[in-house]
């Protein structure tokens, strides 16, 4: 079959410990073979917040999912999103949930729930890092599956390798900054924490394998079924070019 493609999202506001998982996390998805990644970071391509004038259901295209706000990057992050197959998406806890910076991206997304549901059936999992050991990284997770979930995405758990490796968490990858004592967040030291974390980066790369897996048996299995067994018609970026039988 033709490779499915995951994008990769990184939603902390600097240069530090997320977009480092998310890439580590794209590494390892490649490994699994058949698979094309590309990396975004809103970092670099800035998303402001919904402002809630539903411009988006009445004139939003897939091209152009908010007519409205134009002078940021939410409409070129979402046009990447709706031609992806998979998803790894990551994001700092921040007052034990999310960042303000994924938070915009994930409002701004209702554009594309508008235009026909154009995440639905896309598979994706999720990861997150904090300087307490128990500090908000389940919750954190929780925020982003809730999101995707809205979107009829397949979110995935952990992946497989939790019955040899030590994986610290089952609901996505999950670091502390620093193992065993978490390394203060004003120091640059923290900007790399979680490479002291060997059982959060087990954690990261196995929910990357499992994206790999999930992902190539979603686009392969959806190219199996016939259109009138389906139960809401595909979706029409949804990947299905495949060279798999009808
Ligand atoms: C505004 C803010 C809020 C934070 N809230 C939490 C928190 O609730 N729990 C926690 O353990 N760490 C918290 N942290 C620490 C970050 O989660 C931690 O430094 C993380 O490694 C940052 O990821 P990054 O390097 O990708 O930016 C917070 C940091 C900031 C700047």
């Amino acid at each position: 079959m033709t490779p499915v493609k995951i994008l990769g999202i990184a939603g902390s506001p600097r240069k530090g410990n997320t977009e480092q998982l998310v890439k580590l996390a794209l590494e390892t998805a490649e490994s699994v073979g058949n698979v094309v990644t590309q990396f975004v970071s809103l970092r670099e391509k800035p998303v402001k917040p919904c402002i809630a004038d539903y411009a988006c259901g009445q004139k939003g295209t897939l091209e152009e999912p908010c007519p409205t706000i134009k002078d940021d990057c939410g409409n070129e992050v979402m046009a990447m999103m709706a031609k992806a197959d998979g998803f790894i998406i990551g994001a700092p806890v921040y007052f034990g949930g999310v960042t303000a910076q994924l938070k915009a991206l994930m409002d701004r997304s209702m554009a594309l729930e508008f235009k026909g549901m154009a995440l639905r059936n896309k598979v994706a999992g999720l990861l997150t890092i904090a300087y307490a050991r128990n500090g908000g990284q389940e919750h954190t997770l929780f925020d982003m599956a809730r999101w995707l979930m809205l979107h009829d995405m397949i979110v995935v758990s952990v992946g497989a390798d939790r019955p040899k490796e030590s994986i610290g968490c089952y609901w996505g990858g999950s670091c502390t900054q620093g193992f065993p004592f978490p390394i203060r967040s004003s120091t640059q030291e923290s900007k790399k924490g979680f490479q002291e974390d060997v059982i959060g980066i087990n954690s990261i790369k196995s929910v990357a394998k499992r994206v790999a897996e999930m992902t190539k048996i979603i686009k392969a299995g959806i190219a199996n079924v016939p259109a009138g067994e389906l139960a809401w018609p595909l979706h029409p970026t949804f990947g299905v070019q495949t060279d798999a039988k009808k």
